[in-house]
């Protein structure tokens, strides 16, 4: 196995700046997710290290060596994609064993035996060897893809959305599938999704992307608590974290997030944290701020000094938890409470936040304060 660097990567298609002064590090053997919207450039890159796509400019290292003058073939990774291509001819086991008949170095027949009923046990396929691609279900299939990959036992693999056409339920099995295989593996994992559960769910290390530009590289645990910015912070989650505008207010030592319908102190921490990125203040600051579904305290009477009102706009029962949309004067937001909480439309109801969750915006730049 092997790490994957990618130093000031740039790729462009005519005027379409696809990938801007991309640089990551991904470690050996970890699970790597590109993470970003549709059109953010995830597949670009992707394709510039599977050496699919010419490298504009900069450079991609796999192992120690520089590849963006190698060939495809020569990079010694492989390559899931969304669509698995199968040959529809040739039975799951012809399937699998292809890669080794057809690639540079000769395998025995033996050697192919071996490694293809590795892989379909690994996989638990051993039972489909003699079947046909259209006698199987899309998750076998996508199985008998990813067989395909590993029997060559490649340094890197990258993987393009490659479950995002399952069903909800077979892709929420086929995640818990692909963690534990990668870990059985021991292999580099590079896999693009445009969904956040995906990458949250399996993801080692996060690269998050919007128009080309990286925006914040951490674990996924480090990026729903610390996001950089509002993009970040509103992309991860569901459902999504709110966002209100509000004005943070200094006056001396007092200081507060404030606006029509709240008052909310600034804690000493918070303000230590503020102040620690170098921000000061005085007077009054355009602010937005951020407030994850569960980090809202919802209850019928007034419980705290600085909770605020609300009237409940609607209610969505999910079993054990429900999602409560509340009209906050000129806001919407959403949370998540107990479904046992006995609240309909129309209730007025008390908010309050927990402090230690929340986050604050700049406005302008809609970077984090902290
Ligand atoms: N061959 C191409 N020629 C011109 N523009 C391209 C080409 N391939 C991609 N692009 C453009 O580059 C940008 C990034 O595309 P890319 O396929 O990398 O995005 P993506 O993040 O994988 O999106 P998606 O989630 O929709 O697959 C988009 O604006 C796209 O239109
Ligand atoms: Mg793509």
């Amino acid at each position: 196995m092997a790490k994957v660097e990618l130093k000031n990567v740039w790729k462009r298609y005519g005027k379409v700046e696809a990938v801007k002064d991309l640089s990551l590090h991904v470690k050996d053997r970890e699970f790597f997710c590109l993470l970003g919207p549709s059109g953010c450039g995830k597949s670009s890159t992707l394709r510039m290290i599977a050496g699919l796509e010419e490298i504009s400019e900069g450079e991609i290292l796999i192992g120690e060596n520089v590849v963006n003058e190698m060939e495809p073939k020569d990079r010694d990774i492989a390559m899931v994609f969304e669509s698995y291509a199968l040959y529809p001819h040739k039975s799951v086991y012809d399937n699998m064993a292809f890669p080794l008949r057809a690639g540079k170095r000769s395998y025995t027949a033996a050697e192919i035996e071996e490694r293809v009923r590795h892989a379909g046990k690994i996989l638990e396929i051993s039972e489909l060897l003699d079947r046909y691609p259209k006698q199987l279900s899309g998750g076998q299939r996508q199985r008998v893809a990813i067989g395909r990959a590993i029997v060559r036992e490649p340094q890197v693999f990258l993987m393009d959305e490659p479950i995002s056409h399952l069903d909800a339920k077979l892709r929420t099995h086929m995640r818990g599938e692909l963690k534990h295989l990668q870990k059985v593996l021991n292999a580099t994992v590079i896999y693009v999704t445009h969904d956040q559960l995906e990458a949250m769910s399996m993801a080692d290390n996060i690269a998050i992307m919007n128009y080309g530009v990286l925006l914040q590289v951490a674990p996924p645990t480090e990026i729903f608590n610390h996001p950089v910015n509002q993009f970040v912070a509103g992309f991860v989650g569901d459902p999504p974290m709110n966002f209100i505008d509000c004005r943070l207010e200094v006056n001396g030592d007092e200081w507060h997030m404030v606006n029509d319908a709240f008052k909310i102190s600034v804690t000493p921490e918070m303000k230590a944290k503020i102040q620690s990125n170098g921000n000061q203040f005085t007077g009054s600051v355009d602010a937005v701020l951020g407030v994850r579904p569960e980090s809202f305290i919802i209850s019928k009477e007034k419980a705290g000094g600085e909770d605020f009102q609300g009237e409940v706009y609607v209610t969505e029962p999910l079993g054990e938890d429900m999602i409560v949309d509340v009209t906050v004067q000129d806001d919407q937001v959403k949370l998540k409470t107990s479904v046992d909480l006995d609240i309909g439309m129309g209730d007025i109801v008390w908010l309050g936040v927990k402090k230690e969750k929340i986050h604050l915006f700049n406005r302008q730049s809609e970077r984090a304060y902290f």
